[in-house]
């Protein structure tokens, strides 16, 4: 690239699942701007510019191809990048600290210093840094600290611009998003800052779907978004609990009370639990940060949804042992599914990995299946090497087996011909339909015993 022919230079540090479709996005509507998007992982690097991308997304490959080698550049020179940029997106992952203070709650936010060091380190103009990651509230204080404590003269203005996409629709979602969320200081230079960020995504949203906000309710939107997502998510689980008790139908609940408009339609699929990178670590995140100021009750209240979310998962292991005659030791079961959701090849926090390693303490043979997921899922059970089986064929991998468990909703799951799958399983033969995606009647026709989330079981005993 040359610095003559774009107007500005973006880098992105963080090439997965948010730094590498954000990019992707912003370089095909801006060609005007160069895009570079680094990471210390090289393998990651070269397989953005390959077909077969580091993620899968639907439409993402068309994306990437439109602006690649044109004005969107993958890269390992960090240092490189970083010298020659304007505006600076960093995007590493905040996972959960797993040591010392705060550990299991509190976000860890090595990754994301070392980033504002090594821009510290290698800058030789002044920048806008903007916080993509996701992050607890007041952490652009800090990078603000470390990166304005320079003997350069230099100054870097911090912005947070959190990422509202979900796996499986990224592209939509990029193309087409409900909001974006740009906060700033509300000093002249905070709010200059924020004026260049409004133009790079006003290329292609609508100004009222562009929010400006301070830095410290952007931030904070984050958490709270996702919190409330998954909140939604735990509600309709813990119905689903009572609805299995009482013959009502979680399903038609749901319709019930999302035709309310104060409600709404959407998330209130109840299922055997949520799962991805992002909910559970950001709930505590908020646990954590709340616990920090003494708000206990607050965090209580938060802590809830992922105790609630646990509870339904082992509640549908439970639930299987009891109904197979409370054991399971010695029999084959079959995973449909093991993404944490349809169309993305992602199982991080999936309910799949839960549900697996509960059904191996109880001495099942678990067999998995998945069209994009079984790398991960191999890197996931890698302990458990040669005590399960992965197969890429649904047929194959429920011939002989007592049970299905539908774990992840991919459509042509509902399309398997389970007349088929039915003759060659063991009897009596079981599903548990842990998405509610599958024709229940029409599967207790064929002959199998059907038990879903929060409705009442089909069987033939
Ligand atoms: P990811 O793990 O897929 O990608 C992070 C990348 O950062 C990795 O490739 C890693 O090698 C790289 N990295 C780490 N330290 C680095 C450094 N010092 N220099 C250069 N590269 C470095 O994570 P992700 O899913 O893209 O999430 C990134 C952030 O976005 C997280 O804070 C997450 O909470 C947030 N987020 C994620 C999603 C999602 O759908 N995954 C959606 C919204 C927000
Ligand atoms: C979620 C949010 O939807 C995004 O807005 C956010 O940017 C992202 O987290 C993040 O910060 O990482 P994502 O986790 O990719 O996106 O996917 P979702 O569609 O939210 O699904 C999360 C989990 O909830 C999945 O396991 C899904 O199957 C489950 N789910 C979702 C349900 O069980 N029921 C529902 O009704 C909806």
């Amino acid at each position: 690239m040359t610095s003559t022919i774009f107007k500005k230079h973006i880098v992105c540090i963080g090439a997965g699942y948010v730094g590498g479709p954000t990019m992707a996005m912003i370089a095909a509507r801006c060609p005007e701007y160069a895009v570079t998007v680094v990471d210390i992982n090289p393998e990651r690097i070269a397989a953005w510019q390959t077909d077969s991308l580091p993620i899968y997304e639907p439409g993402l490959l068309v994306l990437v191809r439109e602006s690649l080698g044109r004005n969107l550049f993958f890269s390992t020179d960090i240092s490189g990048a970083i010298h020659k940029a304007d505006i600076i997106f960093v995007s590493v992952n905040t996972p959960t600290k797993t040591y010392g203070e705060g550990a299991g709650k509190a976000a860890d936010l090595q990754y994301w210093e070392k980033t504002a060091r090594t821009i510290l380190q290698v800058s030789g103009s002044n920048k806008i840094i903007i916080e993509k990651s996701t992050l607890p509230v007041r952490t652009a204080l800090a990078m603000e600290r470390i990166l304005n404590a320079n003997d350069k003269g230099l100054h870097f203005e911090v912005l947070s611009n959190p990422e509202f996409l979900a796996e499986g629709s990224a592209v939509a979602d990029l193309e087409n998003p409900d909001r974006v969320l740009i906060g700033s200081r509300e000093t002249e230079s905070g709010l200059k800052a924020r004026a260049e960020i409004v133009d790079i995504y006003a290329h292609w949203v609508a100004p009222e779907r562009i929010i400006t906000s301070n830095l410290w309710s952007a931030e904070l939107s984050k958490l709270v978004a996702n919190a409330f997502l998954a909140q939604r998510i735990s509600s309709i689980n813990s119905i689903s609990a009572l609805c299995e008790k009482t013959e009502a139908s979680v399903g038609e609940v749901a319709l019930a009370i999302g035709t309310d408009s104060r409600i709404g339609p959407k998330f209130l699929n109840a299922s055997v639990g949520f799962g991805g990178s992002c909910f559970k670590k950001d709930i505590l995140n908020l646990v954590y940060i709340c616990e920090h100021y003494g708000l206990h009750e607050v965090a209580r209240y938060w802590e809830s949804v992922v105790m609630m979310n646990e509870y339904q998962q082992q509640r549908f292991v439970t639930n299987m042992i009891k109904v197979m005659f409370n054991t399971v030791a010695g029999k084959r079961i079959v995973l449909l599914g093991f993404a944490f959701k349809a169309n993305t090849s992602d199982t991080r926090e999936s309910p799949s990995i839960a549900v697996a390693r509960k059904l191996l303490n109880e001495h099942a043979l678990v067999v998995i299946t998945d069209p994009k997921a079984l790398d991960n899922a191999r890197i996931d059970l890698h302990d458990c090497a040669g005590r399960i089986e992965f197969c890429d064929d649904p047929y194959e991998a429920s011939r002989n087996a007592h049970a299905i468990a539908v774990m992840t909703e991919w459509d042509h799951y509902c399309e398997l011909d389970y007349a088929r799958i039915f003759k060659h399983m063991e009897k009596p033969a079981f599903i548990f339909d842990g998405r509610n995606i599958l024709d229940h009647k029409k599967l207790f026709t064929i002959g199998f015993n059907v038990f879903s989330i929060g409705k009442s079981p089909l069987k033939h005993f």
